[in-house]
């Protein structure tokens, strides 16, 4: 079938979720950040993702935005500088405004140019969602943004991958699914989406059951991917 839709992850594929730590670091009053952003960074991202997978399993949800700031005082924590609420709260601040891509505002544009339905699938709240979209000037490019909020659980549960077709009525391989979360991706694939991985660290394939279609560096190649 012809791609009707093309749906993106958020946190990692529109926006760069490292760009909160790399900014206060670059800032006078962090510079306890200068050495040690990327490791926050990183123990920041994994974290709120394991939480948000444990959550799912165990029936404890909460939103997106508690996982966040329950991943960043774990990451806080590991790198020494706990003890600093100012910058917790910078760091908090920053990720509702985080930047896009360069490429994402043209490759979006494209996307509606050749008549294809767009929207994010995310596990965000609808105000960091809103934040994010509005900061990043992507409002009038994006069709909807749908948020794992309506269902109350987090990805990779089905319930979730089910909100685009109850969304925009197409079938699942009319979808292109979107994510640069290999575990996304891949169980994207395994729903029935067209599935393209944007893996932009050059990481290792998840090993999981299912796999996603296709592999990426970056955005650049969705609107080709989209009428192949
Ligand atoms: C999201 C996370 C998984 O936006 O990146 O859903």
């Amino acid at each position: 079938m012809p791609i009707t839709t093309c749906v993106f992850d958020a946190y990692g594929t529109l926006f760069d979720v490292a760009a909160a730590a790399r900014q206060a670091a670059s800032e006078p009053a962090y510079a306890a950040m200068k050495d040690c952003w990327p490791q926050l960074a990183s123990h920041w991202r994994l974290k709120q993702l394991q939480y948000s997978w444990l959550r799912a399993i165990t029936g404890a949800h909460t939103d997106f935005w508690e996982v966040t700031r329950n991943g960043l005082d774990w990451a806080l924590d590991a790198v020494g500088l706990a003890g600093d609420p100012a910058l917790r709260q910078r760091l908090l601040d920053l990720y509702w405004e985080l930047q896009a891509y360069p490429e994402v505002p043209d490759m979006l544009k494209a996307l509606k140019a050749a008549g294809k339905q767009t929207a994010i699938l995310s596990n965000g709240s609808p105000d960091m969602l809103d934040g994010a979209v509005q900061s990043a000037g992507l409002g009038t490019v994006l069709d909807d943004v749908l948020s794992v909020e309506s269902v109350g659980i987090f990805k990779p549960d089905r319930r979730v991958y089910d909100l685009v077709g109850q969304r925009f009525g197409c079938a699942p391989d009319e979808v292109l699914f979107v994510s640069s979360n290999g575990w996304d991706a891949a169980a994207a694939a395994g729903y029935g989406f067209c599935t393209a991985w944007v893996n932009r660290a050059g990481e290792p394939v998840d090993r999981l059951p299912w796999t996603p279609d296709t592999i990426l560096s970056d955005l650049t190649g969705i609107p080709a991917l989209a009428e192949a």
